[in-house]
């Protein structure tokens, strides 16, 4: 439902599709269109509001996609714009909405723009859409500033005449100059296409880091990560004031259409500065990173849900939740280490992780996340209770991560390895039976197939369906209302509309259930009347 106060994007519910694993549909082992249409139903069937799409433009995938070659097209290996049209109108005639993923901060060293940059000589048109500089030190052979990119190396690549280029990511990712009115017209105008086609909105990648300071200066990190220097103030190239006045024009630019549009953004930034992005005339959204990466502990969640609320009422934007996405370690993995929150940016591995503490514990998540006043994010195969793949053989990864380390941090592939659909043997479904999906799935998760979930009714796949059906149809769980209830520590308890509360215990002390309710949805079995340790539960007044 969705009403001029009370838009769709405010509590929906959106399934990320990371499209290159999702389903396999012309046999050649990588995701694709075709695939995701066959499983649109099965999305409708899960209860959710709208799809994410990360970037499905033509690409070199040296970062899996977010190095764009041309932002008005499909990468041929996963279709067509025709199908793309055909996806988002069977997708709308499911009531799924669609949002793709803008990735403003840089292109492909493969796009056109970038491949004329190089062409053109320095001080020119060409180069000035990119960050070009002359280099420090004897003959410039020194990078322009000491700044680090997030997947290691330095920021700066040389060019065969001496000037370096800016990449806050991966060389082939180079930074665009947002100071460039072409830069910005071409980014308004990619909007309008993808609108006019029928898209919903956009996950915005890189948010906080479109624009820089223009004198470049050192940083002084030591750090390896670039994403090390988030939390710093007045930093040259993350969260500067100057993104405002783009996100301003992008919203003006959705805000012509008769459609309620939504972007979500994707912008690490320091406590309190979110809600800048979320100003009435700018975003309409953005991940809730802090509570993704926010260790499954009573006081410091609560902290962040009451900072989050809190913040983002000023603004008048909703709250989102996420407990996983294509960057992070899966949260069955987290959950199930001694430290639960995310601390290193990358990866924090070689900790080990009990799989079925870790399971209990993310089943108990989702019902609070699910909970929450707001919109929440499900990346794909957290509804099938997939683990993070760690022991990925290393000739098979592909995270720039990995090369870029020095084969020290193995990065991102752990959670992006292709779905499990059906059957007892790889490639379960996602493709055709004798295709080599592009990255290896672990021989155990025949048990962890859509089939297997859908066959047992106390599957993640059934709590989430559950829950998802509940969200959608308890009126006490649409509406902003929200309000914690005293409950012992290292345990959450709040209330929403129409006598609808949610208790999880993370104490090791099972929990009274308050007296006078009924059990709408568990995460895991009761112990008469107690809610037993890693364990949430959806209330109803009687
Ligand atoms: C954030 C995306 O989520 C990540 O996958 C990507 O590597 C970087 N932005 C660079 O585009």
């Amino acid at each position: 439902m969705s009403t001029a106060h009370d838009p769709w994007w405010r509590s929906a519910v959106i399934y990320q599709v990371y499209i290159r694993s999702f389903a396999d549909g012309d046999g050649d082992g990588t995701g694709d269109i075709a695939g995701l249409r066959s499983r649109l139903q099965y999305l409708a069937y899960l209860g959710v509001d709208a799809i994410w799409i990360n970037p499905w433009y033509p690409s070199p995938l040296a970062d899996g996609g977010y190095d764009v070659s041309n932002f008005r097209d499909i990468h041929p290996t996963y279709g067509t714009l025709d199908e793309a049209r055909k996806l988002i109108t069977e997708a709308h005639e499911l009531g799924l909405r669609v949002i793709l993923d803008i990735v403003p901060n840089h292109t492909s060293d493969q796009h056109a723009w970038f491949q004329k940059a190089l062409a053109a000589a320095p001080g020119s048109p060409e180069r000035d859409r990119f960050i070009f500089r002359d280099g420090r030190g004897e003959n410039g052979s020194e990078p322009p500033n000491d700044w680090h990119a997030a997947f290691g190396g330095p920021t700066w690549t040389r060019t065969p005449d001496g000037q370096w280029y800016l990449h806050l990511f991966a060389p082939e990712q180079p930074d665009l100059n947002w100071d460039n009115p072409e830069v910005r017209a071409e980014f308004e105008s990619i909007l309008r296409f993808w609108f006019d086609l029928g898209v919903d909105g956009f996950r915005i990648d890189v948010a906080h880091g479109m624009v820089k300071d223009p004198a470049l200066p050192d940083l002084g990190l030591t750090e390896f990560s670039v994403i090390a220097g988030e939390d710093q103030e007045n930093h040259p190239h993350w969260d500067r004031d100057g993104v405002h006045d783009i996100f301003r024009s992008w919203r003006a630019v959705a805000d012509g259409y008769p459609d309620p549009l939504v972007f979500v953004a994707e912008a690490h930034v320091r406590p309190g500065r979110l809600a800048h992005y979320l100003r009435p005339d700018e975003l309409h959204t953005a991940f809730n990173f802090d509570f993704l990466k926010c260790a499954l502990e009573a006081d410091k969640l609560r902290e962040v849900i009451d900072r989050t609320i809190t913040d983002l009422a000023k603004v008048g934007a909703p709250a989102t939740w996420v407990l996983s996405n294509h960057d992070e370690t899966r949260h069955v993995t987290r959950y199930g280490r001694a430290h639960t929150g995310v601390t290193t940016p990358l990866r924090d591995r070689h900790h080990p992780s009990d799989l079925a503490l870790g399971t209990r514990r993310a089943r108990a998540a989702a019902l609070l996340m699910l909970a929450l006043p707001g919109s929440a994010y499900i990346y794909q195969g957290e509804e099938l209770g997939l683990y993070e793949v760690e022991d990925l053989p290393e000739s098979a990864l592909q995270d720039p991560t990995w090369e870029r380390s020095g084969h020290t941090v193995r990065g991102r592939d752990g959670c992006r390895v292709p779905l499990p659909w059906t059957g007892d043997t790889p490639p379960f479904g996602f493709s055709t039976a004798e295709a080599v999906p592009w990255l290896p799935q672990p021989e155990n998760w025949k048990s962890y197939t859509a089939e297997a979930n859908q066959a047992d009714r106390t599957s993640m796949l059934q709590l989430y369906r559950s829950a998802l059906r509940l969200r959608r149809t308890h009126p006490g769980l649409r509406g902003e209302d929200f309000r914690w209830l005293d409950s012992p520590d290292g345990t959450l308890l709040f209330e929403r509309g129409d006598g609808v509360s949610c208790a999880v215990n993370l104490s090791e002390q099972p929990l009274p259930l308050p007296e006078a309710c009924t059990v709408l949805l568990a995460s895991g079995p009761l112990d008469s009347g107690l809610l037993p340790a890693d364990t949430a539960v959806w209330l109803q007044q009687d």
